[in-house]
């Protein structure tokens, strides 16, 4: 059996660091906390989404058709047992639309955690350093002035001119943006392709409710995290006392985050 070498696998990887006198830099408390996070991590974002496109593909029966017609077009182009390739991937841009839809609708990740390093100023409210706030990714996602009509599933809105940037942010954003994204879309087309090419099926409970937590006070869009974006941009005083890097990770929005 060949061993991997410490560049191989994270474990052997994260255990090898060191710093210049030679020292581990990670307790194995921290080695535990890393491998855990990544666990978690890595699984429950992916499993989220698949399990809640299976139930909007279930519910919107002309959006599974669309699907279906794409991915059948896709397996058609194969030969028998032949496996997905890259380019096939790349093809099945309707699809990664449905899914991008599916993360709007009902985020896997409602948001992270971000303390303040600086005092910070917006629209009226003054948040002291060190005091820590929760992005809420509902916040623009069902915003009607970045989603119209923000309750429609309409896959379409990923189309051509895409959203406004860090207004979609299923998978964060900033110097902290999702590390598995491109992964995360590989395993969920994958899932995709396959599924339908073999399964339609439907909801034995119709009228089942989601059992997924909103902010009660959507509506108010009271902390608009686009906005506070680009409200720093343009007073240079607060660019100057917050450096743009420490903004990106308050905000968690980058351009593109929703790849
Ligand atoms: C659809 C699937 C996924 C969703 C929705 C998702 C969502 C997120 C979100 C919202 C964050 C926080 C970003 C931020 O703080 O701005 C995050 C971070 C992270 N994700 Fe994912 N993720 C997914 C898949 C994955 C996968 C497959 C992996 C690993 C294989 C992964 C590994 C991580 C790690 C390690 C972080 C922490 C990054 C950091 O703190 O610097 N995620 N993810």
């Amino acid at each position: 059996m060949q061993m991997a070498t410490p560049t191989q696998d994270l474990l052997s990887h994260i255990q090898s660091v060191v710093d210049e006198n030679g020292e581990h830099l990670m307790s194995e408390e921290l080695v535990a906390e890393a491998i855990m996070g990544l666990l978690l991590a890595g699984y429950d974002g992916v499993t989220s989404t698949v399990t809640l496109i299976i139930k909007y593909l279930a519910e919107l029966p002309h959006i599974y058709d669309a699907v279906y017609r794409k991915q059948l077009e896709i397996a058609k182009s194969k030969a028998p047992r032949e496996l997905l390739n890259w380019k096939d991937i790349q093809k099945m841009k309707y699809s990664w639309n449905v899914a991008c839809e599916v993360m709007r609708l009902l985020p896997p990740s409602p948001g992270v955690f971000r303390e303040f390093t600086n005092d910070f100023f917006y629209a009226g409210f003054t948040i002291p350093k060190g005091w820590k706030l929760h992005w809420s990714a509902h916040s623009t996602q069902w915003n009607p002035q970045y989603f119209p009509d923000p309750e429609k599933f309409d896959p379409t809105r990923f189309e051509g001119t895409r959203p406004v940037p860090y207004t979609h942010v299923p998978l964060g954003g900033g110097p902290s943006l999702c590390p598995g994204r491109e992964y995360a879309r590989l395993v969920i087309l994958v899932f995709m392709h396959n599924v339908v090419k073999r399964f339609r099926w439907e909801k034995l409970l119709p009228d089942e409710q989601t059992p997924l937590p909103y902010p009660s006070k959507r509506a108010s869009y009271s902390f608009d995290f686009s906005c506070v974006f680009y409200s720093i941009l343009e007073q240079p005083s607060l660019i100057k006392r917050i450096p743009l890097r420490d903004i990106d990770a308050y905000v968690g929005i980058e351009e593109g985050a929703d790849g």
